[in-house]
C-alpha cells in the first residue's frame, strides 16, 4: 500500500510541516509503503533520495523513470495552514477518489478559522474568549472594540498558526500596528479578550474503540504567552501531563472529545485551551498539530504510552460514524 505524505505548503508554516512529515514517515505502521510529496511555491513534487520529480495533478501520479507510474493508495496531507490544514489539498483528494488520514474539507475549513470555529463550539456550551472579527484594518473603532475585550488583548489572525501574525496587546497606541501586522499574515483578524489562568492542551484521535483523549500538557512560557520562541526555541516549559486536579482533567478530556465529535474531526487533532478558575475556555482547535519528535501530541502519546506507530494503526483502522 503506497502512502503519499504531502508536506509544505504555502504558509509561513512550511518548514515545520517537514519536520511534523518526517516524524510520520518514520513512524508510520509498516506494511505501507511511505513516499514524501513537497508542495511549495513551484508545485508539488515527489521529493526522495534527493531527486524531485513533479507530480502529475490529472491524476495525482508521478512519472517514473521506467516509464511506469507511481500511484497512491492513500494519502497523509500534513500541510500546517494553507493549502492543507484549511482543507484545500483534502478537496483536491477527494476529487480524485483518493482516501486521506484527515478531517475532511468543511471539517477543516471551519477549525482552521478562529474566529467560525469558536463562534460556532460557542452555541455548543464550549467557553470562549470575547472576540470582535475584523474583515478590514478599519472595520472598528478601536475603542469600542478595546470596550469589549479589554485590554491586554490578543491580535491574530483567522488563518494562521505557530503564532505568525499574533501579537498581545497591553497598551493602545500597540493596537493598530497589531492589527496591521496580523492582517500581514491573515485575511481576516480576530481581537480576543486576554484570559489569565493556565494554558494546557490535549491531543485526540479516532481508533477502533472510539475517540482517545490523550493526558494533556501544560504550558508554561518564559515571556508573556506561547508565542513562537516559546513553542520553537524551548522558551517555555511544557509539562505532560499538566499540573491540574482532576475535575480539570475531567473537563478538559470531555471538552476534547465533544470537539471532536462535534466538529466531525479525522485522525489526529489538539484542542489548545486556558484554564480559568476551573474552567477550561477553548483558544483554538488544531487538525493539523505539529507533530516533530519534541512537539506537544508525540509527548502526550509518550505519556499514555502509546507508540507513533501504534496511534496510526488505531487511526488507520478506526470507523467514522
Ligand atoms: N500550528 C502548529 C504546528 C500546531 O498547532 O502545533
Ligand atoms: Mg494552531
Amino acid at each position: 500500500r503506497k502512502v503519499a505524505v504531502i508536506c509544505g505548503g504555502l504558509s509561513s508554516e512550511y518548514a515545520i510541516s517537514l519536520k511534523s512529515a518526517t516524524t510520520i514517515i518514520t513512524n508510520f505502521p509498516l506494511e505501507y509503503s511511505c513516499h514524501r510529496i513537497i508542495l511549495n511555491e513551484q508545485g508539488w513534487w515527489l521529493d526522495e533520495q534527493g531527486k524531485q520529480t513533479p507530480v502529475d495533478l490529472n491524476d495525482f501520479s508521478v512519472l517514473q523513470p521506467d516509464g511506469t507510474r507511481l500511484k497512491f493508495d492513500l494519502a497523509v496531507v500534513y500541510i500546517h495552514g494553507y493549502p492543507g490544514e484549511d482543507g484545500k489539498v483534502q478537496a483536491y483528494l477527494d476529487m480524485q477518489g483518493i482516501p486521506y488520514l484527515n478531517s475532511n474539507p468543511l471539517a477543516s475549513e471551519l477549525s482552521f478559522d478562529k474566529w467560525f470555529c469558536n463562534q460556532f463550539l460557542k452555541n455548543f456550551g464550549i467557553p470562549v474568549a470575547d472576540a470582535v472579527l475584523y474583515l478590514t484594518p478599519d472595520e472598528h473603532e478601536t475603542d469600542d472594540v478595546l470596550s469589549q475585550t479589554g485590554l491586554p488583548c490578543f491580535v491574530k489572525p483567522c488563518d494562521s498558526g505557530s503564532s505568525f501574525g499574533v501579537t498581545m496587546v497591553k497598551e493602545k497606541s500597540d493596537f493598530e500596528p497589531a492589527l496591521d501586522y496580523a492582517f500581514r499574515e491573515g485575511k481576516t483578524v480576530v481581537v480576543e479578550r486576554y484570559l489569565k489562568g493556565t494554558e494546557v492542551t490535549c491531543g485526540a484521535f479516532r481508533s477502533p474503540d472510539g475517540i482517545v483523549t490523550l493526558p494533556p500538557t501544560e504550558i508554561v512560557a518564559e515571556g508573556d504567552y506561547f508565542d513562537f520562541a516559546a513553542k520553537y526555541e524551548g522558551k517555555s516549559q511544557e509539562i505532560t501531563p499538566a499540573r491540574i486536579n482532576e475535575q480539570e482533567l475531567t473537563m478538559v478530556q470531555a471538552f476534547t472529545e465533544k470537539i471532536y465529535a462535534t466538529l466531525r474531526l479525522r485522525s489526529l487533532a489538539r484542542v489548545d485551551y486556558i484554564i480559568v478558575d476551573g474552567i477550561p475556555h477553548l483558544v483554538e482547535v488544531n487538525t493539523t498539530p505539529g507533530f516533530s519528535e519534541a512537539s506537544l501530541v508525540p509527548q502526550q502519546l509518550a505519556c499514555a504510552g502509546i507508540t507513533i506507530r501504534s496511534c496510526f494503526d488505531r487511526i488507520l483502522r478506526a470507523e467514522y460514524p
